[in-house]
């Protein structure tokens, strides 16, 4: 299975994608993740990308598309994969194609579309709360730990992202409008893309996905 999720920051992207890996046993690839740790750990790539990520704005394609390019061909992504966050731009989308094209393998099953009003994103990226460790995600109200700010997963520290404040919670809305929408289209006319209501509960989201990727009917 090879899916691409695409979505606000905050829809759920990362929650749903969480638990659809671990399910179908296939690794969870956000590229938000893996930018954030190189941040954490003061690599190359986490200098030149920390003021972009801090702004709420894109980091460059050539970088992203390097990483996914990467993780893609490694052993692990071999049997299927959850794009989390990746594709974002037009030059991502095509690049993602040539990949495809490059290695000979079949291209993505699905593109699921999560769509949900931007106040309920706004509340949810505010309650937001992720372990400093594992990046588990937890939400104050919705998804809390059972000890507060404790990961139950590995233990770790619970934090805010810092670009979960007010602010660049705001630039980020405005970017994925701009960069990030017209992809729906693309996908839409290439016959991939699945729209998943993500207003309500994660349980009920979780139900909406797994009837868009196994193609069966929500009770
Ligand atoms: P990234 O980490 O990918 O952030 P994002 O896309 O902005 O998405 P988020 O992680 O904020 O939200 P999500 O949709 O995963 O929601 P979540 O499940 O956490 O990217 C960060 C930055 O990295 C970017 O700004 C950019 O700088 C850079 N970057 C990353 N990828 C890039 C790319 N491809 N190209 C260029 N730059 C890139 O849920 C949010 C909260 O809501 C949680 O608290 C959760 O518990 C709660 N919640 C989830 N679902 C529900 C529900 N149904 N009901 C109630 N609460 C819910």
């Amino acid at each position: 299975m090879r899916l691409v999720f695409l979505g606000a920051p905050g829809v759920g992207k990362g929650t749903q994608a969480q638990r659809l890996a671990a399910q179908e046993k296939i690794p969870q690839v956000s590229t938000g993740d893996i930018l954030r740790e190189s941040v954490k750990r003061g690599t190359p790539l986490g200098r030149q990308v920390k003021a972009s990520m801090d702004s709420g704005k894109l980091v460059p394609d050539e970088v992203v598309i390097g990483l996914v390019r990467e993780k893609l061909s490694s052993p692990e992504c071999a049997q299927g994969y959850i794009l989390d966050g990746f594709t974002r731009t037009m030059a991502q989308a095509e690049a993602l194609d040539r990949m495809f094209t490059e290695t000979g393998t079949t291209g993505l099953d699905y593109v699921v579309s999560f769509e949900a009003p931007e106040e309920e994103i706004v509340r949810r990226l505010s309650g937001r709360r992720s372990c400093a460790t594992c990046q588990t995600v937890y939400h104050m109200e919705h998804d809390p730990p059972r000890r507060e700010g404790i990961c139950d997963k590995c233990g770790g520290a619970l934090i805010q992202r810092a670009d979960d404040e007010a602010e660049t919670v705001l630039a980020r809305l405005r970017v994925f409008d701009q960069q990030t929408k017209p992809l729906v289209e693309y996908y839409q006319r290439r016959g991939l893309l699945r729209r998943v209501d993500a207003s309500e509960s994660i349980d009920q989201v979780y139900k909406r996905l797994l009837a868009v990727v196994h193609g069966t009917s929500v009770a």
